[in-house]
């Protein structure tokens, strides 16, 4: 880098001092701009050339590889809580990300907060609208909206509380992209959900028969304002 930046800094020096000499000249004021600029580009595209070389160098690939494999151990000590519980939830306002946050703390559960690749406006979420983006989501059982971070890995849990709040009497289609996406065999599932009013109705019925495999509990709506007590009391209910 020095062996570079040298001679080019003495050249630039010189371009400079040529160019307070000559102040009277505006042609030559034009040209040392220019050569400023030449070696300023030189200069760059030096340091590329060297970096390029460094990038070439094959000598400390298997190093690289090494450290790769040393920092995802690390990573996956990081995210292996030892914990067999884990609440999964999407929450497009906010109440049922609270209840989902007071199980895991109940449960001293892992917890994951699915969010929408596309996130739900306020337009998107009025049902007065016929043809708002929840409406038309939940008119079609089909429909599979993608989910921005599914990075979660269940493996290693016996427990999946799986949360979402009722849209139209069921479970909002992002949980159908969620649970399809899962594998949830040998393991104990508990959906549950927060509303306006409506209970869990079929939505827990209907991501069972979508994700294919689990023991799939009966689950439950939460009200978002429910007492430890009765928290406690649902989730040992549950067990
Ligand atoms: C598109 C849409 C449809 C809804 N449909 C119902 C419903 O059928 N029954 C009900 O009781 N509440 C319904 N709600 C209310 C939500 O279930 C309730 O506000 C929920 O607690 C919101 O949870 P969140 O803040 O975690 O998104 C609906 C809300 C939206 C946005």
């Amino acid at each position: 880098m020095k062996k570079i930046f040298l001679p080019i800094l003495a050249a630039v020096c010189m371009i400079g001092l040529t160019a307070c000499g000559n102040t009277d000249s505006a042609d030559n004021s034009a040209a040392s701009a220019s050569a400023v600029k030449g070696a300023a580009e030189q200069s760059v595209q030096a340091e590329e050339s060297a970096e390029n070389t460094e990038k070439e160098q094959p000598a400390d690939d298997a190093a690289v590889t090494e450290k790769t494999e040393e920092q995802s151990a690390a990573d996956d000590a990081e995210t292996d809580t030892g914990n067999d519980t884990i609440v999964v939830y999407f929450s497009a306002t906010g109440t049922t990300k609270g209840v989902a946050e007071r199980i895991a703390s109940a449960e001293n559960a892992d917890i994951f907060e699915l969010i929408p690749a596309e996130p739900y406006t306020e337009a998107d979420l009025d049902w007065n609208d016929s043809n708002s983006r929840t409406t038309l989501e939940m008119n079609d059982p089909d429909v599979r909206p993608a989910i921005a971070n599914d990075t979660v890995d269940l493996e290693g849990y016996e427990t999946v509380y799986i949360g979402y709040p009722i849209w139209w009497g069921d479970a909002p289609r992002m949980m159908s992209t969620f649970v399809e996406a899962h594998d949830f065999d040998s393991k104990t599932v508990i959906p549950f959900c927060t509303s306006g009013g409506s209970g869990i109705g079929r939505s827990g019925k209907n991501l069972a028969s979508q994700a294919g495999s689990g023991n799939w509990l009966a689950g439950g709506r939460l009200d978002a304002n429910i007492s430890e007590l009765e928290l406690q009391d649902w989730i040992n209910g549950m067990k």
